[in-house]
């Protein structure tokens, strides 16, 4: 008995010590000899048959068999865990001192970073920012500004109608009328309104380096008591100077709006030749810049204000004209291409 107890022991050693090659092939092994059904277990099992004399020696044979066998291959287990991490850590080798991959992270659209500028010059003057839809009826784009149906002037934006009444806006004028019949309708007619309005419109343009059928604008509206022309020019000096520098030149030209009366085109000195005359602005040293006006009194009247109590001034200015000339561009048709090699550069 006892010499077959050791001959298992040493199988099992054996075994242990050259055979386990995995923790699978080491567990296997676990179970043949040390497990319920194993053969050192088999052998306690059969204790039994042996005589009552012998059983203190054979089961200490055994369990003393078992606890070498149980160490060595604690021991194996051990040395195989640690071949494995060494393996797993030769092959996941990182060189720390690669210099690292560059993650691209993109940035705001030059008509957007246009558009927060502005946004941000006038909210610092008190005006609020207001919405209006792009798909617009006919009587807030036209007729609430003085345009009724068969006036010429319509001509100058002639428009995408989706209906003889709605139409893609053609300018952020109607937010205008919206902003002030909204307040009247609320009662609080001649409420004072301080407020820009940026969106997109559309006209039936050319596609070129100067037009396009889709725009950007950001219509303005001042209405009070006592609003002047004054209130006008002082405010958009100022907003032209915090966008073109301290030293451009503005001037305002007579010009015609139907909503507005008198009308402005608002020129600001060549960005290109402070003035001199080159070929940017055609050898005038002028760049028109945006149109503006004080607002007509049959409009205020209209969106139910009263032009004997209240004034007011409007403006409306391009959002790809002023980013042009802000930064340079010559052609519009960039802005809308989405070549990354133009957008990167703002
Ligand atoms: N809506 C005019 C245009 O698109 C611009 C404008 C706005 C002029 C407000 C005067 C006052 O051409």
């Amino acid at each position: 008995m006892e010499e077959k107890i050791r001959a298992l022991q040493a199988q099992a050693a054996a075994a242990i010590e050259k055979a386990a090659n995995s923790l699978e092939e080491l567990d296997g092994i676990r179970v043949k000899f040390l497990g319920k059904k194993g053969e050192l277990t088999g052998i306690l099992r059969g204790m039994g048959a042996v005589a009552a004399e012998e059983r203190p020696k054979v089961g200490k044979i055994v369990n003393e068999a078992r606890a070498q066998l149980e160490e060595l291959i604690a021991q194996k287990n051990a040395e195989l865990k640690t071949r494995a991490l060494e393996q797993k850590l030769a092959h996941e080798k990182i060189d720390v001192t690669l210099p690292g991959r560059i993650q691209p992270v993109g940035h705001l659209h030059p008509l957007t970073l246009t558009l927060e500028r502005i946004k941000k010059i006038f909210m610092n003057m008190g005006f609020s920012v207001e919405e209006g839809p792009e798909i617009e009826q006919d009587y807030y784009n036209f007729e609430a500004l003085n345009l009724p149906k068969d006036h010429p002037a319509r001509d100058m934006q002639d428009s995408f109608y989706i209906t003889e009444d709605i139409l893609m806006r053609s300018q952020t004028s109607p937010v205008q009328a919206r902003t002030m019949e909204r307040n009247a309708k609320a009662g609080m007619a001649n409420k004072p309104i301080r407020m820009i309005a940026p969106g997109r419109v559309y006209r039936r343009d050319e596609y070129d380096a100067s037009h396009s059928p889709m725009f950007t604008q950001v219509e303005g509206l001042v209405v009070d008591e006592g609003i002047s022309l004054a209130d006008l020019k002082g405010t958009l000096e100022l907003f032209l100077r915090e966008i073109f520098g301290e030293k451009v030149g503005v001037r305002f030209r007579p010009s015609f709006f139907p909503f507005t009366e008198p009308s402005a085109e608002v020129d600001i000195s060549c960005v290109m030749c402070h003035g001199q005359g080159c070929s940017a602005c055609k050898g005038t040293g002028w760049m028109e810049i945006l149109g503006a006006g004080m607002v007509h009194p049959h409009v205020l009247e209209m969106s139910g204000y009263d032009p004997a109590k209240v004034s007011g001034y409007a403006f409306g200015l391009g959002v790809e004209r002023i980013t042009m000339l802000a930064y340079g561009v010559d052609d519009l048709r960039l802005f809308y291409d989405n070549d990354a090699r133009f957008l990167k550069q703002f």
